[in-house]
């Protein structure tokens, strides 16, 4: 069935473990047709018209809010961002009282960003709406694993059989786990590399291979995806000092001359030059894919709010 037409089962898109590798194939087919409209001069559609997002941050975000804000209004909805540190949470209110009162306000689509793992499940319980995960502690971060494995498939043509590694703070990362899940689901070989304080051995669980040495863990690699160093989820110390951390674990060209030549260096942002890779590289046009991310990134959250709302939209 033709990707504009066909209905997605799903009522919430709360992590890719719940996806299946067709579910995954579907938006990413929605998301390339997106692309193509995000390059034209005029952007706007009347698909999500007469709908209401609105974007909850509970936790400070710039392209995932950014993207999603305008992912929606390309679509035609009506966009609201709640500020939180302007809202009645800083007053004291539970996540329940405040997904219920927006609830009474009869959005279409939350979209929910929150510190703590399981809280945007647990608002989406308490809604009729469709819940997108925008990020929930260390545990998932879906639209940007969609992101990144549709910009890996338009840059290298497929995932299927392409060695990845992921490297940094795993341990802290909801992106990591987002893409570990999706991109061993469509057949990629998925490496993790970091020192022993941010990637435990308990990792090699999710049917990945686990490295504590840089070279070791980029040799032949098709694509590095570089973490950020999450201080603020880190409670005591991890590494002895940044600029050992960026000694070891750093990438720069002389970590890159292991891997395959024609290799994609990803970032999802925000960076630490000088702390996870080196701003040279960052920058490099041949290289990296970096602000490819973020372009794929508007167009993959508008095919998930595209899917999310087709049911609603048939009834309507
Ligand atoms: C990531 C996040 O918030 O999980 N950023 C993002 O969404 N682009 C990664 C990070 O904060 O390091």
């Amino acid at each position: 069935m033709r990707p504009d037409t066909r209905p997605f089962a799903h009522r919430h898109l709360l992590g890719i473990e719940q996806l299946s590798r067709e579910d995954v194939l579907f938006l990413l087919d929605l998301a390339d047709g997106y692309v193509e409209l995000n390059r034209r001069p005029e952007k706007k559609l009347s698909l999500l018209r007469g709908l209401t997002q609105i974007n909850l941050f509970f936790e400070s975000s710039t392209r995932t809010r950014t993207s999603f804000e305008l992912a929606g209004k390309r679509l035609g909805a009506d966009v609201v961002n709640m500020s939180v540190s302007t809202s009645a949470i800083r007053k004291g209110e539970t996540l329940i009282d405040t997904a219920m009162t927006l609830n009474a306000m009869h959005p279409d689509v939350l979209v929910v960003r929150h510190a703590d793992s399981g809280a945007v499940e647990l608002l989406a319980r308490h809604v009729r709406c469709a819940v997108i995960n925008g990020g929930d502690g260390r545990h998932e971060h879906p639209t940007q694993a969609l992101l990144d494995a549709l910009t890996i498939r338009r840059r290298k043509g497929r995932i299927e059989g392409l060695t990845v590694a992921i490297c940094g703070d795993l341990l802290h990362s909801r992106v990591a786990r987002s893409n570990i899940l999706l991109l061993t689901r469509l057949g990629a070989r998925v490496r993790l590399v970091g020192p022993p304080t941010l990637l435990p051995r308990t990792f090699a669980a999710y049917g990945v291979e686990v490295y504590h040495d840089m070279r070791e863990g980029l040799r032949d690699a098709d694509i590095v995806m570089m973490l950020r160093l999450q201080t603020e989820r880190m409670r005591g110390s991890f590494v002895p000092s940044t600029r050992e951390y960026f000694h070891f674990y750093g990438l720069t060209y002389r970590q890159l001359e292991v891997t395959k030549p024609d290799v994609l260096v990803m970032h999802p942002g925000p960076m630490n030059r000088g702390i996870e890779i080196d701003g040279v590289v960052a920058d490099d046009i041949h290289r990296s894919a970096i602000l490819d991310q973020v372009e794929m990134g508007v167009a993959v959250r508008m095919a998930c709010l595209d899917a999310l709302t087709r049911a609603r939209r048939a009834g309507a």
